[in-house]
């Protein structure tokens, strides 16, 4: 079985700051690193460090080869992320001293993936193989139709959460990684409800669907039908939260692709992104598979 990642790659640009700018403020950063990000980028190296045979198809510049050189050796297969002349997504992020960020998006390559690209990566992939999306590219929508009619089996991080995921056809998608105010707005909630019943929201409007929600320092839960499962974290010291999302994406869809149930698939993942978070940067901080599976 084949994953293919269809999004984001970002240059992150990370500022370590006391506390996170309040509007009009002026803050000075104790350290500025450049590294390697993205929404999509970040989930495939997850996959790929988990063990999941991966392949990123996605948009950059010339600025942004590094990060295809990295993917690469995590094992991603990156020959559908294509090289344009502009520039690649960057990501402002400011990380404060208690690991919590910020992060304003430029969408540079991100946005200039073209419809007439889409097809020709889906036709690489088969019956079963799964495609892996979130909400930082443009086409997603085209991506899900034109993924299904090859029965490619979707999975849905819609984050960052804007106007646009309501214009997808998410009827479509096999499994949804949503924090609970994503899982609270796909359900029209204005403000983040309880879990147990953004979960069950969730559940009744998706009733085809896998939902993981996952709940930060509270661990991660899973509907489906009356199924329903919790995950807890691992207790290690809160570095940066930037690219936990990504971690536990990724981990969890290879835990259930190697053939784990789900509570054994939400402890691995709960396990690999307190791990991430103990540790600076987003791709970076992923950690290896033997470090996460008993
Ligand atoms: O989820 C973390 C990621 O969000 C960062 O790496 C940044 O690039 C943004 O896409």
């Amino acid at each position: 079985m084949k994953v293919l990642v269809f999004g984001s790659l970002n240059i992150d640009m990370v500022f370590s700051v006391d506390h996170i700018a309040a509007p009009g403020e002026t803050i000075s950063s104790a350290s500025l690193v450049k590294s390697a990000g993205g929404k999509g980028a970040n989930q495939a190296a997850a996959l790929a460090k988990a063990g999941m045979a991966v392949y990123m198809a996605g948009k950059i510049g010339k600025d942004g080869l590094f990060l295809t050189e990295l993917l690469r050796s995590y094992g991603v297969n990156t020959d559908h992320v294509k090289v344009y002349d502009g520039a690649t997504g960057q990501a402002i992020i400011q990380v404060d001293r208690e690991g919590q960020n910020s992060i304003v998006l430029f969408s540079g390559g991100n946005h200039a993936i073209e419809q007439g690209e889409i097809g020709p990566i889906l036709d690489n992939f088969e019956r079963g193989d799964i495609v892996v999306l979130q909400n930082e590219i443009v086409h997603t929508g085209k991506i899900m139709e034109a993924a299904k009619k090859r029965e490619l089996r979707i999975c849905l991080n819609p984050s960052p959460y804007d106007e646009k995921i309501e214009g997808l056809p998410l009827d479509l998608v096999d499994m949804f990684f949503v924090n609970e105010l994503e899982g609270s707005a796909l359900v029209g909630m204005t403000e983040a409800g309880p879990p147990e019943t953004v979960l069950n929201a969730l559940v009744s409007r998706f009733p085809g669907a896998e939902i993981i929600l996952t709940l930060g320092k509270r661990g991660g839960r899973y509907g489906r039908a009356a199924v329903r499962a919790g995950g807890e974290i691992v207790d290690l010291p809160v570095v940066d939260t930037t690219g936990a999302g990504d971690t536990f994406t990724g981990y969890f869809i290879a835990a259930r692709a190697r053939g784990g149930n789900v509570s054994g698939a939400l402890a691995i993942a709960c396990r690999a992104s307190s791990i991430a978070v103990s540790r600076k940067g987003a791709m970076e901080s992923i950690p290896l598979a033997m470090e996460v599976f008993p």
